[in-house]
C-alpha cells in the first residue's frame, strides 16, 4: 500500500458515537417514509421477507466492507480508492459516489422539507377534524403550491449545511445520541395506537402474511434497492464515516448494532402505517404520499394526538437531518480533501449546488409536473434510479473491490483490528463479498431490468396450482 500522508482529521469520540452517527445516517426517511411506501407498492409481506434476507446476506457484509475501506484509507470516497489502489481507475467509482450522493440529497431534501411542512401543520393543528380524503387533498394541494415545498427544502438544506459546517464530532455525534432512541420510543407508541384501530388486522396480514405470487423480478430488485438505501450502502457514506472511526474500535459489532437498529425501525414503521392504512381505507400502493396521509389520520385517533404529532414530526425531521448530513458529508469531504477548499467554503458551495438541483426535484412534484422522462417526473426518476440502479451497482462494486482488490490480509487487519479480535466469520464474509454478493446483485439487477429472464427456471405450472391451493386454504382460514 502507498504511504499514507494524513492530514489531521476529525474522528468519532467514542464507540457509542460512531454507532449513533452511522445509525443516524442509516435511520431516516428511508425507514419511515420509503420503506412503507415501497413495501406497499410491492405487495407487503413477501417484499418484507426478501428485504430482510438481503439485509442479512448482502447488506451487513457490505456495510462492513465499506467501513473497512474507509478506516483503512482514512479518506473520502475518491481519495480512499486512490490510496488503496493508486494505479487503477477505482477512483472513478469514488467520484461517482460523490455524484450519486449529490443526486440522492437533492431529492431527499424535498421529502425532508415535507416533514417540516407537516411539523408546521401539526403545530397549527392543521389536521384536526379532517377526513382521510381531506388529508389526502391537503398533501396534493401542498405539492401543487410549489413555493412552500421549496421554502421548506431550503430551510432544511440550511440546517444540514450548518451541522456539516461545525465538523463531524461536534456536529454529527452530539445530535444523534439522544434523539434516535427517542424516535424509537415514539414509533412504538404510534404502533400501539395503530394496531388497536378497528380493522387493523388486515394491515398486519398485509405486512406479515406473505403472498408469494406477488413476487416479480422487479419486486426483488426493489427489495435490494430498499435494503441498500436504508442501510446507506453503495455510495460510500460508510467509507466516509469509516474514515473517522478510530483504529481500536470493533467494526463488526458496530455494523451489527447499526443494521439491527435500522431494520427494527423500518419494521416498526410498517407496523405503525399498514394497520392504519387499512383502517382508514387508504390504498397501500398510494406511493410517496403514503405516510403523509396515514399518520395524521392516526394522530386524530390518539388521545393527546396534537402533541404526539408535533413530537413525531420533530423527530422525523431530525432523523432525516442525521441522514442528510451523512450525504452532504460525502460531498464536502471530497471537495475539501481533493479540491483543497476550506470546509466552510466547500459546505456552502456543495449545499447551494445541491439545493438548486433539489428545487427542480421539488417542483417536479407540483408546478413542473409536465417535465417527465419515461412518463415519470424528476423526483420519481431520482428516487428509482438511485434505489434500483445506482445503489445496487455501487454495492456490487464495493463487494468486488473488497473481495478481489483490497487484499485479503488488509481486509482481515481492518476487520479483526490486526488480529485482536477472532473474526470467526471472516471466511464467510470473504465468501460473500467475493462471490455471493456480486453474483446475486448482478442476477437480481439484470433480471429486474429485464435483460435476462429467469422466469424460465421458475415454477412449472403444477407448482402454481399448488400455490393457488395454499392461497385458497389460507383465505378460508381467514
Ligand atoms: N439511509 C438513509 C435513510 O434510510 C438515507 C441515506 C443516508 C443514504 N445516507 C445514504 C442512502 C447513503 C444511500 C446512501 O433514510
Amino acid at each position: 500500500m502507498a504511504k499514507i500522508d494524513l492530514p489531521k482529521r476529525d474522528s468519532f469520540g467514542s464507540k457509542v458515537g460512531i454507532i449513533a452517527a452511522a445509525a443516524g445516517a442509516a435511520i431516516g426517511l428511508g425507514n419511515i417514509w420509503r420503506f412503507p411506501y415501497v413495501a406497499g407498492e410491492n405487495g407487503g409481506a413477501a417484499f418484507l421477507i426478501i428485504y430482510l434476507s438481503f439485509i442479512v446476506a448482502i447488506g451487513i457484509p457490505i456495510m462492513l466492507a465499506e467501513f473497512s475501506i474507509g478506516r483503512r484509507a482514512q479518506r473520502n470516497t475518491f481519495g480512499a480508492f486512490k490510496i488503496l489502489k493508486p494505479n487503477q481507475p477505482w477512483y472513478i467509482f469514488g467520484l461517482l459516489c460523490v455524484a450519486m450522493a449529490f443526486m440522492i440529497l437533492s431529492y431527499y431534501s424535498t421529502i425532508a422539507g415535507w416533514t417540516l411542512e407537516y411539523l408546521y401543520q401539526a403545530l397549527a393543528n392543521g389536521f384536526s377534524g379532517k377526513s382521510s380524503d381531506q388529508l389526502s387533498g391537503m398533501f396534493s394541494d401542498f405539492q401543487r403550491d410549489g413555493s412552500r415545498p421549496v421554502m421548506w427544502q431550503l430551510i432544511f438544506m440550511f440546517f444540514t449545511a450548518f451541522i456539516i459546517f461545525r465538523g463531524v464530532k461536534n456536529g454529527i455525534e452530539k445530535y444523534t445520541r439522544i434523539l434516535m432512541p427517542l424516535l424509537f420510543v415514539l414509533i412504538v407508541i404510534i404502533c400501539i395506537r395503530s394496531v388497536t384501530l378497528p380493522g387493523a388486522s388486515e394491515g398486519l396480514a398485509f405486512l406479515f402474511y406473505p403472498d408469494f405470487s406477488k413476487i416479480t423480478p422487479m419486486v426483488i430488485l426493489e427489495a435490494l434497492g430498499q435494503a441498500a438505501f436504508s442501510l446507506s450502502i453503495g455510495l460510500g457514506a460508510l467509507i466516509t464515516y469509516g474514515s473517522y472511526i478510530k483504529k481500536k474500535e470493533n467494526l463488526t459489532t458496530s455494523v451489527y448494532a447499526i443494521a439491527t437498529a435500522d431494520t427494527v425501525i423500518a419494521i416498526l414503521a410498517g407496523v405503525a402505517i399498514f394497520p392504519a392504512v387499512f383502517a382508514f381505507n387508504i390504498q397501500p400502493d398510494e406511493g410517496e404520499a403514503l405516510i403523509f396521509i396515514t399518520l395524521p389520520n392516526i394522530f386524530q385517533e390518539m388521545p393527546g394526538g396534537y402533541f404526539w404529532a408535533i413530537l413525531f414530526f420533530t423527530l422525523l425531521a431530525i432523523a432525516a437531518l442525521t441522514s442528510t448530513i451523512s450525504l452532504l458529508e460525502i460531498v464536502v469531504a471530497y471537495v475539501t480533501e481533493e479540491l483543497k477548499i476550506s470546509r466552510r467554503k466547500a459546505t456552502i458551495l456543495s449545499a447551494s449546488a445541491i439545493a438548486l438541483l433539489g428545487i427542480l426535484c421539488t417542483l417536479s412534484q407540483g408546478p413542473m409536473d409536465e417535465l417527465t422522462f419515461f412518463g415519470k417526473n424528476l423526483f420519481t426518476i431520482f428516487d428509482k434510479v438511485t434505489g434500483n440502479i445506482a445503489l445496487p451497482l455501487g454495492a456490487f462494486l464495493i463487494a468486488i473491490f473488497v473481495g478481489w482488490f483490497m487484499g485479503r490480509n488488509n481486509v482481515k487487519d481492518e476487520i479483526t483490528n490486526q488480529g485482536k479480535f477472532k473474526g470467526r466469520l471472516f471466511g464467510v464474509f470473504m465468501f460473500i463479498v467475493k462471490f455471493l454478493a456480486p453474483l446475486a446483485i448482478a442476477i437480481i439487477f439484470l433480471n429486474g431490468i429485464g435483460l435476462i429472464d429467469l422466469s424460465a427456471f421458475s415454477a412449472p405450472a403444477e407448482y402454481e396450482v399448488i400455490q393457488n391451493n395454499v392461497q385458497i386454504s389460507a383465505d378460508t382460514i381467514n
